[in-house]
């Protein structure tokens, strides 16, 4: 049995999914609120809770034999509480319940020590927990998701614009969603996977004004890069700060994003995993075409 956290996440919901299309058992933590029937048709077990409750983390673990952690605060979440706590308590009750392999998605640049992001301390802090215990392990650090893009790509299509908040000229290696969510699998069964970190990125190391481009392509218009320079950010990010400290704290994680370089070689992660990694192109086409 594998339990899933973040099951409604965008990643969480592709790994249940293809858990339960390969006939695997999975229990899909997920929050009463969220959106989870299709999940249930699909056969996976529902286990309805919040994780910041450890009783709830305890019970979810029973019986099972390997756990995937692919939840995270998102924006205006509680980071201490959510992505760290939780992954604290789970590992806890995983190594309680003698889990089999434990996995945990963490964010490429975990190691970097950005100290003004806090999504990024608490991945850096659970990484080093989880690499203490005798818990079999992987962590994967990903860069962007594709699926974060698709609602930016349908926005293209209906306006034709597209806003680039800091440096053009910086580099991502976007990864296909679907790919982290069959290597997130593939890390319990693979021995060369067992107690390793690996950086999870897609097969291109994209310029953040080629990500337009890209769009473009796909829906064949031609469109405008709307341009706000990192100082613009800041400057609202100190006012919202001035109003709201915790948002203003909050908005570090995404300044974070905007202003530095994600990039990772893939050769490794193909080779390891076998698997060759989808464009960012080739991931819209085929999720813009299935998705509502
Ligand atoms: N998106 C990216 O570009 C990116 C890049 C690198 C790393 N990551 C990491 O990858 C993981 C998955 O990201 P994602 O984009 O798939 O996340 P997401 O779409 O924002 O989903 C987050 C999931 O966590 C669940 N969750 C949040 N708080 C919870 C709580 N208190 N109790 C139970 N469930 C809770 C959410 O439930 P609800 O549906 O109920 O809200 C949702 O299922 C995260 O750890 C994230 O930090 C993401």
């Amino acid at each position: 049995m594998f339990l899933v956290t973040g099951a409604t996440g965008s990643l969480g919901r592709r790994i249940v999914r293809s858990l339960c299309r390969r006939g695997e058992s999975v229990r899909a933590f997920v929050r009463l609120e969220a959106r989870y029937a299709d999940l249930e048709q699909l056969g996976a077990e529902i286990f309805i809770g919040d994780l910041c409750h450890r009783e709830l983390i305890e019970r979810a673990l029973q019986g099972v034999r390997y756990v995937i952690s692919a939840h995270g605060s998102g924006p205006g979440g509680n980071v201490s509480q959510v992505d760290y706590q939780a992954n604290i308590d789970l590992i806890e009750a995983a190594q309680k319940q003698a889990v089999d392999h434990f996995v945990f998605v963490s964010v490429l640049g975990a190691d970097r020590y950005y100290d003004d992001a806090p999504v990024f301390k608490a991945k850096r802090e659970v990484e080093k927990y989880l690499s203490r215990h005798s818990l079999p392990y992987t962590i994967l650090r990903p860069s962007g998701f594709a699926s974060d893009l698709l609602a930016r790509a349908r926005n293209f299509e209906r306006t034709g614009f597209y806003l680039l908040i800091g440096r053009k000229e910086n580099r991502t290696s976007i990864v296909s969603t679907d790919d982290l969510s069959e290597i997130a699998i593939h890390c319990v069964s693979l021995p060369e996977a067992r107690n390793r970190t690996f950086a999870v990125g897609g097969p291109e190391s994209l310029r953040r004004d080629e990500i337009p481009c890209i769009f473009e392509k796909v829906f064949n218009r031609a469109g405008q890069i709307l341009h706000l320079p990192i100082e613009v950010f800041d400057a609202a990010r100190s006012l919202i700060g001035l109003v709201n400290p915790a948002i203003g704290r909050d908005l570090g994680t995404l300044r974070v994003l905007l202003a530095n370089e994600y990039t990772c070689d893939p050769h490794e992660v193909q080779q390891v995993f076998s698997i060759e990694l989808e464009s960012l192109h080739h991931f819209l086409r085929r999720n813009l075409q299935f998705s509502t």
